[in-house]
């Protein structure tokens, strides 16, 4: 219970209170309304930096990989960059001893930019390209993983002798349209056989996805024994034993008990292991949301306030659905007027973009002060993953700024886009 619970008068006079587990660990208010983060003044930013920003907290995006190094070990973690990858960012988790699973030639080459080991790098992806696979070889990547029958041959001619590949299992019964090797109907063990004929190719462990912004263990629990079903028959097949699994990523951003996961799944592993006579392999995961995603801000102007008749305002930013994707802020809700104290009671409020597009909210449903008008500005958290990564140039609009904040001070990332680098490519 807070103090404007118990004096609902105090409400209106408070700074707007932070939701727990939404904003950087370390993001608290300053003097008149200005709201810090990492000791960095949000309101300073964006009048030196303009609008929309992006603001990421480097000391909470590494406080994640030290968590996920500290439950599962740091060479068993492996950062998905597709969350949200910069040069610097890659820099950071590979500083803090982690892997990186890569989606694409660009994310190997920005990675190896930021100072990843090459021999930390995993290339997935359900349809590589040729410009994928040869990245990922004059790289030299640790390993690639095969998520289709009809790849396997493809890799042993490109790959370098000796490459290890993880086989992406669809072990479940729901396997939908995902990509990966369906064990049920024998695809899997066919993929095995097949990578055991190709002398280039070497099967290093399995691999799965289990899905997005997961709170329970259960998934992961089914998922695992399924896993230990399948390496059994491996061990049963051809006398090897699988060395690494890794559960993929998926967890959310909030509330996920890593240290009693972590010690959940190796326990299982190692029973259902021992049960079938097999050697236990070591546990990974590959996260991205979860080591970025709160550690991100996005900083916005309003650029015109209506209000409705039933007593509800429209606010319109100078961002949007270009930086904000539909579907990260369909269940947004969390999001403060900065640099400027407002003693304006809470009214209900919809924050739009600039977009004029049915999908373009950036929160969906809050409570700003009554008093907000154009000029303000609003951050709003949780935006670290899948926002910069997933931004768009519809209406032309060009890629916000994308700072690190640490210690009080702020460096660019990500410099903004210009409508001239938009002109650039045209020919
Ligand atoms: C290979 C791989 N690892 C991990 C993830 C999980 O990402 P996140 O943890 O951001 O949900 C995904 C998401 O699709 C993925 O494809």
């Amino acid at each position: 219970m807070t103090l404007a619970d118990i004096l609902p008068s105090l409400r209106s006079s408070l700074p707007a209170h932070l939701e727990p587990g939404a904003w950087p660990p370390a993001a608290r208010w300053g003097g008149r309304g200005e709201l810090l983060v990492a000791g960095a003044g949000l309101a300073a930013l964006a009048e030196a930096h303009g609008t929309p920003l992006y603001v990421l907290d480097e000391a909470a995006v590494r406080e994640r990989c030290r968590a996920y190094a500290a439950a599962f070990g740091a060479e068993n973690v492996a950062y998905t960059g597709k969350a949200l990858l910069t040069a610097g960012v890659a820099g950071w988790v590979a500083a803090e001893g982690l892997g990186l699973y890569a989606g694409s030639a660009g994310e190997i080459r920005v990675a190896l930019a930021g100072g990843v080991d090459p021999s930390r790098i995993v290339l997935y992806g359900s349809a590589k390209t040729p410009e994928d696979l040869a990245v990922a070889r004059a790289a030299g990547v640790g390993a690639i993983v095969v998520e289709s029958l009809s790849e396997i041959t493809r890799l042993a001619a490109t790959a370098p002798a000796g490459q290890r590949v993880l086989l992406r299992l669809l072990a479940g019964p729901a396997e939908g349209e995902a990509f990966g090797l369906r064990v049920g109907t024998g695809e899997a063990a066919t993929a095995v056989a097949r990578i055991a004929g190709q002398p280039g190719l070497r099967l290093a462990g399995l691999d799965c996805s289990v899905g997005h912004e997961i709170e329970r263990f259960q998934r992961y629990e089914t998922e695992l024994r399924r896993i230990a079903e399948f390496s059994a028959h491996i061990h049963r097949a051809h006398g090897a034993a699988v060395g690494w699994v890794d559960l993929g990523g998926g967890h959310t951003d909030h509330d996920f008990a890593l240290e009693a996961f972590a010690g959940r799944m190796r326990a299982m592993m190692t029973l259902e292991s021992e049960r079938r006579g097999v050697p236990a392999p070591r546990l990974g995961v590959s996260p991205g949301r979860a080591v970025v995603g709160r550690a991100g801000v996005t900083v916005y102007r309003i650029l015109s306030v209506t209000a409705r008749r039933d007593g509800r305002l429209l606010v319109a930013t100078d961002g949007g659905m270009t930086d904000c994707p539909a579907a990260q802020c369909a269940d947004r809700h969390t999001a403060v007027l900065v640099g400027r104290a407002s003693v304006a009671p809470p009214v209900p409020a919809t924050v739009l973009g600039r977009h004029n597009d049915p999908g373009d909210f950036v929160v969906p449903r809050l409570e700003l002060p009554a008093d907000v008008h154009p000029g303000d500005l609003l951050a709003v958290a949780g935006t670290g993953a899948y926002h910069h990564a997933r931004a768009s140039n519809f209406h032309l609009v060009p890629h916000p700024a994308l700072l690190a904040v640490s210690a009080g001070r702020a460096r660019t990332l990500l410099r903004r886009e210009s409508i001239d680098d938009l002109l650039a490519r045209e020919c």
